[in-house]
C-alpha cells in the first residue's frame, strides 16, 4: 500500500482523536501516510436542496483525494454513542458523490475518549457500515482512558500492551487480503484450532486482556480447571488445565450464532476421558463470548459439572 490518508472525525481544535491519528503517523513513519485535516474542508450541513445546487467544491476535492489514496486510517470521536455530527456530515456528502466512496480500499478504524471504553460503542456501528461505503474493513482499535494511556508530550500511546494491539491492527491493515474477520468467524476459528489441538492458535484467539470464566465465576487454585482466568497469560494455564485433566475424545460444535453487539453464542457436545478415573465425561456445553479487535475478550463456558463429578469417581474433585 503506497498512499494512505489519515484523518480524525473531530472538529475540535484540540482533538484527542487527532492526537491519536498523529501518533500513528509518527509510529509508522516508514509508510506514506498523509494527514488530512477535515476541519479545512468547508461543507454545509447536508441537505438535498443544497445538493440540487451542486456538491460543494471542497467535498469534490476531498473525494479526489480519496480516489488517489490506497487506504484510510480514521480516528473517530463518539458523541452519545454515535459518530460526531461533523464526521457524519462529511460521510453524507461523500455518499452522494458515490455511495462506495472508499472504492474497495482498506480501512482501519480508530477511536479514543477519556472514558474507559475508548468510544468503542460507535466504532462498532461504523465498522458495520464501512462495507456499505465500499471499504474493506481491516481492523478496529479503541484506546480507552486517553488521559492515562496517552503521553501528550511525546505524542505516543504510553502503555506497552496498547501499543502491541495497535501494531497488530496496523500490520493487518497494510497486509494484502486480510479483511477483518467477523465476530462469528473469530469464534469459529477458535473452535477449529481447539478441535485440531493447535493450542498456540487457540491462545492467539484470546485478547491479551481477556477474562475467562470456566463454569464457576470465582477465584481458583492454579491447577483447578473451573474458575476465573484473567489475561492471555492465564489463558495458557486454562488450556494446560484442560489437557492435564482430560483426554478429549470428541468435541462437536452444533451452533455458533452472532448475538447482539459483539456477542457470539455457541453450543455443542463433548466427550472427555477423565485421566484420573479413566471414565468418560459426556456433556452438552454452552459458550458465551464477547469479541473485540478480532479476539475473544470475554469468554464464559458452561458444562454439566454434575456429570464431571460422576465421571470423576463421584469424588468432589473441585471445591
Ligand atoms: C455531546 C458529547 C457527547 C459525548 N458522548 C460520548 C460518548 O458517548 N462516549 C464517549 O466515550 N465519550 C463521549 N463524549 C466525550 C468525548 O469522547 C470527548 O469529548 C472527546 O474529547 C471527543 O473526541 P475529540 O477530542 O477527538 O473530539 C462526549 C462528548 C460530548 C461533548
Amino acid at each position: 500500500m503506497k498512499k494512505i490518508i489519515a484523518f480524525s472525525g473531530s472538529n475540535n481544535p484540540d482533538s484527542i482523536n487527532e492526537k491519536l491519528v498523529q501518533s500513528i503517523i509518527q509510529r509508522y513513519s516508514e509508510y506514506d501516510i498523509r494527514f488530512i485535516d477535515l476541519k479545512k474542508f468547508d461543507a454545509p450541513i447536508y441537505s438535498q436542496e443544497i445538493q440540487s445546487n451542486g456538491i460543494p467544491q471542497q467535498i469534490q476535492y476531498l473525494y479526489q483525494i480519496f480516489e488517489e489514496s490506497e487506504g484510510f486510517i480514521i480516528a473517530s470521536p463518539e458523541h452519545n454513542g454515535l459518530p460526531s455530527a461533523f464526521l457524519k456530515n462529511i460521510i453524507d456528502w461523500l455518499s452522494v458523490v458515490t455511495q462506495r466512496f472508499f472504492n474497495d480500499k482498506p480501512v482501519l478504524l480508530l477511536s479514543t475518549s477519556p472514558g474507559a471504553t475508548g468510544a468503542k460503542t460507535h466504532l462498532g456501528i461504523l465498522a458495520k457500515l464501512v462495507p456499505l461505503w465500499g471499504g474493506i474493513l481491516k481492523g478496529t482499535y479503541s484506546l480507552g482512558s486517553f488521559n492515562e494511556n496517552f503521553d501528550t508530550s511525546s505524542n505516543t500511546i504510553s502503555k506497552e500492551e496498547e501499543l502491541e494491539l495497535v501494531d497488530n491492527r496496523f500490520k493487518a491493515f497494510i497486509s494484502e487480503g486480510t479483511e477483518l474477520k467477523s465476530n462469528k468467524e473469530v469464534v469459529q476459528n477458535y473452535f477449529k484450532a481447539f478441535q485440531i489441538g493447535d493450542l498456540e492458535a487457540v491462545l492467539k484467539t484470546f485478547h491479551p486482556k481477556c477474562y475467562i470464566v470456566s463454569v464457576k465465576e470465582e477465584k481458583r487454585p492454579t491447577e483447578q480447571l473451573h474458575g476465573i482466568y484473567r489475561t492471555r497469560e492465564e489463558a495458557k494455564q486454562f488450556l494446560k488445565n484442560i489437557v492435564n485433566l482430560f483426554d478429549t475424545k470428541d468435541f462437536t460444535v452444533d451452533t455458533v450464532v452472532q448475538a447482539e453487539g459483539n456477542v457470539v453464542v455457541a453450543k455443542g457436545t463433548f466427550s472427555h476421558l477423565v485421566k484420573s478415573s479413566g471414565k468418560l465425561f459426556n456433556s452438552n456445553w454452552m459458550q458465551w463470548c464477547l469479541v473485540e479487535d478480532g479476539m475473544i475478550k470475554e469468554y464464559r463456558f458452561y458444562e454439566d459439572s454434575a456429570a464431571l463429578l460422576e465421571a470423576s469417581n463421584n469424588e468432589l474433585v473441585e471445591q
